[in-house]
């Protein structure tokens, strides 16, 4: 848990480059910049650069949704994090769109975790079952095994830094968002593996997300789960409005929080 709020906004495949310069326009005047809340966009790769070049990178930080892990070569289509080095802060890695669509398994995962540290970038590792999994009282043993997979030759220092987004597959863009107590039990239970593989202060200091159908509406109950950073946030994320209200609301809890404790 970092003192910060970090707050995600996936875009997916939506905009244009003109499209999302505009967004960017819009949000800038939206969004205050809070010490406390960190907040990072993630357009499409082909808007990154000149986003790199319109925002002011202490309102947003910038991350890519995907990356490759080969530095450079013949793989078409591909873009490496070696390229992405400089342009963006963050990348998220092992979506489940990944996963699911386009058939990434671990060893991908694990492959881009490790590229995107090799270039200074912080990763972002989506973990999360599916509704078939979470029906089959499995969803422990797929964080477990996700987590081991996708960090496997890490080190505890390279660790300490990631981010870790719990995204159960059946509430990304379905409008059935997870419990807060559920999402309490999973970042516990992230947590527990990242104590048992790398120590308990990692466990504490790595930074673990909320995501899957966030709005404004339930925001607020993931801003102030036990164990919960910040949110990943993919449809509400195109709506000013939404995440401006969400980027607030982070504030006002740690503002709360912090008051709470000089009182104490
Ligand atoms: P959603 O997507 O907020 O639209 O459910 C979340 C994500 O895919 O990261």
């Amino acid at each position: 848990m970092s003192g910060k709020k970090l707050i995600v906004g996936n875009w997916k495949m939506n905009l244009t480059v003109q499209g999302a310069s505009l967004y960017v326009h819009k949000l800038e005047k939206k969004i205050k910049t809070h010490r406390d809340v960190e907040v990072v966009l993630a357009p499409g790769m082909l808007a990154l650069q000149s986003l790199g070049l319109q925002v002011n990178r202490r309102q947003f930080k910038l991350a890519a949704q995907n990356l490759y892990w080969k530095d450079e070569g013949a793989y078409t289509g591909e873009v490496s994090a070696y390229q992405l080095n400089g342009l963006v802060e963050y990348a998220i890695i092992g979506h489940s769109e990944r996963r699911h669509i386009f058939h990434e398994h671990d060893k991908d995962t694990r492959g881009k975790v490790q590229a995107a540290i090799r270039h200074d970038i912080t990763p972002i590792l989506c973990v999360g079952e599916t509704a078939h999994e979470k029906a089959a009282h499995e969803t422990h043993a797929v964080l477990h095994d996700q987590i081991v997979g996708g960090l496997a030759n890490i080190t505890a220092d390279e660790v300490n830094g990631m981010v870790i987004a719990y995204e159960p597959v059946w509430a990304i863009g379905t409008g059935n968002n997870a419990t807060p107590v559920d999402v309490e039990k999973a970042a516990q239970t992230i947590r527990d593996q990242i104590a048992h593989l790398y120590g308990a202060k990692v466990s504490k200091s790595v930074r673990v997300l909320y995501g899957g159908s966030v709005s404004s509406h339930n925001a607020a109950s993931y801003l102030t789960t036990p164990g919960i950073d910040g949110l990943l946030v993919g449809g509400a994320s195109l709506n000013a409005e939404e995440f401006s209200v969400m980027v607030e609301l982070a504030h006002t809890f740690n503002e709360t929080k912090n008051l709470a404790r000089k009182a104490a």
